[in-house]
């Protein structure tokens, strides 16, 4: 069975004294709890964070990062670099696909090397307002997944964990529902990676949803089926809510 993983993206906050409060509140509370959890902060607190995290069942990602292992590519991060301090990278956000012009081909470069370094991929894949209102949601999220996966080995492919964020519903408090959002993996995600992968990876590999999950909502969208956990954005900035959202993950 797939066991539920809950991944905080911090995005752009927190300085290192902001974030070692927040991670204070939150290990005594959850490094027991036997769910696989996982703080996203930026990089620039991941070292400090990694230092607070030895020893705990807590895992350490980060945001982003460079596909080249090394160069004159000012202002980015190596694969190598982020494994030193973490096991996790979340890989073409909506917000990097929006404003930093992330395409399919270059989350799939991402992907290949931060595998290649030993990482897991939080890979994230979500159609927008407007290509939901055009009933493009299944094209879209088939192709993010096809291109974004493009020429990995099964072995790999059961590596990744892929989170499914609808772009309309990131940081608006209108989350999809919880049978709406399991639709999408049920009936879109998990055929892709079945047809790419095979079966029995498709039912192996882990997919969350991403998306104004809240304290409120997200045990019910985690007792779907399809849905393996969550990619939590706002509601991660704040110990008492992000405690309760893991702790949802397990009944
Ligand atoms: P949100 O963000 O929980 O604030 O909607 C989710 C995300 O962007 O990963």
């Amino acid at each position: 069975m797939r066991k539920p993983l809950i991944a905080g993206n911090w995005k752009m906050n927190k300085t290192v004294e902001q974030a070692r409060l927040l991670v204070s509140e939150m290990v005594p509370e959850l490094h027991t709890v036997d769910v696989d959890t996982v703080l996203c902060p930026p990089f620039t607190t991941l070292m400090a964070v990694s230092a607070m995290l030895v020893g705990t069942r807590i895992g350490l990602g980060a945001q982003n990062l460079h596909w080249e292992a090394s160069g004159a590519y000012t202002g980015e991060v190596s694969p190598q670099m982020v494994a030193e301090l973490c096991q996790y990278v979340i890989l073409g956000h909506s917000e990097r696909r929006t404003y930093f012009g992330e395409t399919d081909t270059t989350v799939n470069k991402k992907v290949k090397a931060a595998l290649g370094v030993g990482l897991t991929p939080i890979v994230c894949v979500g159609e927008t307002l407007e290509e939901n209102e055009d009933k493009q949601t299944a094209a879209v999220v088939s192709r993010q997944v096809k291109v974004g996966l493009a020429e990995l080995t099964t072995e790999q492919a059961m590596k990744l964990v892929i989170a499914y964020e609808p772009v309309w519903a990131i940081g608006t408090g209108r989350a999809a529902t919880a049978a709406g959002a399991n639709a999408v993996l049920a009936d879109v995600i998990r055929p892709v990676l079945a047809e790419m992968f095979g079966k029995p990876a498709s039912e192996s590999i882990r997919i969350l949803y991403g998306g104004s999950v809240t304290a409120a909502n997200a045990a019910e969208l985690f007792a779907q089926p399809d849905i393996d956990g969550g990619l939590v954005g706002g509601a991660s900035l704040k110990s008492a809510d992000f405690i309760k959202i893991v702790k949802a993950a397990l009944s």
